[in-house]
């Protein structure tokens, strides 16, 4: 089988991590999370007391920590300088700053280089989905897929808040709005879909229905 590269992007809520781990594990592929690494760099600012809204501030500190994840669809990992961050990076806190500290392009250059090494090394296997919000458009422009998961917003803040378990879905539809708005409207990389990405709206769709048509999608691509 040759190697493939996915890129899979799209709003929060879509099912995008779901999705991908899914069609990587299902396809001997391996996986990166690129939102756990914009993530984990906001948890260390946090953690380093770093004022995330000082961009000069988060700039000059966006080269310190030392990020790894791992690729393995069915136990992907993250580590900050050597410390387990997976559960860290998934706090409300968290969630509510890693817009602003993204949008910093010297953190977007650290955080695009290192899935770059991670994507290349994969390629020289069987290949790697990738998910995120400019994977497609920025990060490998030249992947040999490009997938574009969308979803009504009532449909996004809904799995939000099941996967919160119970979070009240007015306030999570609010939170996702004013994320997906920051994220779209950056300078630097912002959440797009890339102009050859095959766009597919999960709003009616299962979970197992979207990872059935993004296998179909990667298979033709082999
Ligand atoms: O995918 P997830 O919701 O965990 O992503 C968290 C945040 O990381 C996004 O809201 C966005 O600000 C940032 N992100 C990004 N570019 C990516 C992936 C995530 O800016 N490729």
């Amino acid at each position: 089988m040759e190697s493939v590269i996915v890129a899979i992007d799209g709003p929060s809520g879509t099912g995008k991590s779901s999705t991908s781990k899914a069609v990587a594990a299902k396809l001997g592929l391996s996986y990166l999370d690129t939102g756990a690494q914009y993530r984990a760099i906001t948890w260390w600012m946090i953690t380093n007391g770093v004022d995330v809204d000082d961009a000069d501030a988060v700039a000059s500190a966006a080269g310190k920590p030392t990020i790894v994840s791992g690729t393995d669809p069915s136990h992907p990992t993250i580590t900050v300088d050597g410390v387990d961050a997976s559960g860290p990076i998934r706090t409300q806190d968290v969630t509510s700053k890693v817009s602003a500290v993204s949008a910093v392009p010297e953190v977007r250059e650290r955080i695009t280089e290192l899935q770059r090494s991670i994507a290349e090394a994969a390629g020289a296997g069987q290949g790697i989905v990738v998910e995120g919000r400019d994977i497609g458009t920025t990060v490998l422009p030249g992947a040999d897929l490009k997938i574009f998961l969308t979803a009504s917003p009532e449909a996004r803040a809904a799995r939000r808040s099941g996967e919160l378990r119970g979070a009240d879905v007015h306030a999570t539809r609010e939170a996702l709005i004013k994320r997906d708005a920051a994220d779209s409207s950056r300078k630097t990389s912002p959440l797009a879909k890339a102009d050859d990405a095959v766009e597919v709206d999960t709003t009616d769709l299962t979970l197992q229905q979207v990872i059935e048509c993004v296998v179909t999608l990667v298979e033709e691509k082999r």
